[in-house]
């Protein structure tokens, strides 16, 4: 039995980064947003392409308006999730795709996704490896189900849902598409899950990368914090 001090919670910032391998076989990581995301979100968002901003936000502008940035950045990391998926080159960290999730309000075990991948990374996998995290995160703190507001022409997010393995109830209403399912495990998204690691490893390795459970590779916990 161990009587010494009891060692601190481990931040979010930690716990919920990961390195993932991607259908192609590169690498990403995924991690919690800080405050001093800010800038990188701006700049993920103008090099969303006018197609890629419609689709996330039924209207097209510019910028992203400082009170949305802010309220992505600003989280508890339960009720309010936002994930980055980053690519770092020399030091510096690029947010190729965001998913985040938020309570709806008066319904606390249910909560409304949203995710967004730079154009030129979409098709990688990235919206679903966001999706697993943010579901594995949402049953641990009993958000029990997803909600998600599609437009009727938004075929690969549907197909991300669809592929998920998740228990998808869709309707259709004005051309957009009312997503929900349970964000519990279920053997279709288990498997759909382990499909796509082993998918990704067999990419992984024909680029030489390193598989994810390769020693050499060392820790994967180097995010900053
Ligand atoms: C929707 C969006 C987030 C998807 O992100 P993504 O990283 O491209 O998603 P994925 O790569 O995980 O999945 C999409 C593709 O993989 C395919 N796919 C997904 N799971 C799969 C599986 N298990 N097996 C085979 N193919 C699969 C999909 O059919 C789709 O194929 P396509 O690229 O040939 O059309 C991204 O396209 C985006 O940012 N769009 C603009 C913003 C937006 O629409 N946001 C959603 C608002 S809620």
């Amino acid at each position: 039995m161990n009587d010494g001090p009891a060692s601190p919670p481990p931040s979010p910032a930690r716990e919920l980064a990961s390195d993932e391998i991607l259908r192609d076989g590169g690498a990403v990581r995924v991690r919690a947003v800080r405050p001093d995301d800010a800038d990188r979100i701006q700049s993920h968002f103008r090099r969303l392409s006018k197609r890629s901003i419609y689709l996330r936000y039924f209207n097209q502008r510019r910028e992203l308006p400082v009170v949305e940035i802010e309220q992505m950045t600003h989280v508890d990391h339960v009720g309010r999730v936002t994930l980055l998926a980053v690519e770092r080159r020399e030091a510096v960290e690029d947010v190729i795709g965001i998913g985040l999730y938020e309570r709806v309000d008066g319904r606390p075990q249910r909560a409304e996704v949203a995710f967004s991948v730079l154009d030129a990374h979409h098709g990688r996998g990235i919206g679903t490896v966001l999706l697993e995290h943010l579901a594995r995160i949402a049953r641990r703190h009993g958000i029990e189900e997803f909600q998600a507001t599609v437009l009727g022409e938004n075929r690969k997010m549907l197909e991300v849902f669809a592929f998920s393995g998740f228990e998808v109830d869709r309707s259709l209403e004005d051309g957009v598409f009312r997503v929900r399912f349970p964000t519990h495990e279920t053997l279709e998204s288990f498997e759909a899950a382990f499909e796509r690691k082993v998918e990704a490893t067999t990419a992984s390795v024909g680029r030489g990368l390193p598989a994810p459970s390769d020693p050499s590779r060392g820790s994967s916990s180097g995010s900053e914090e």
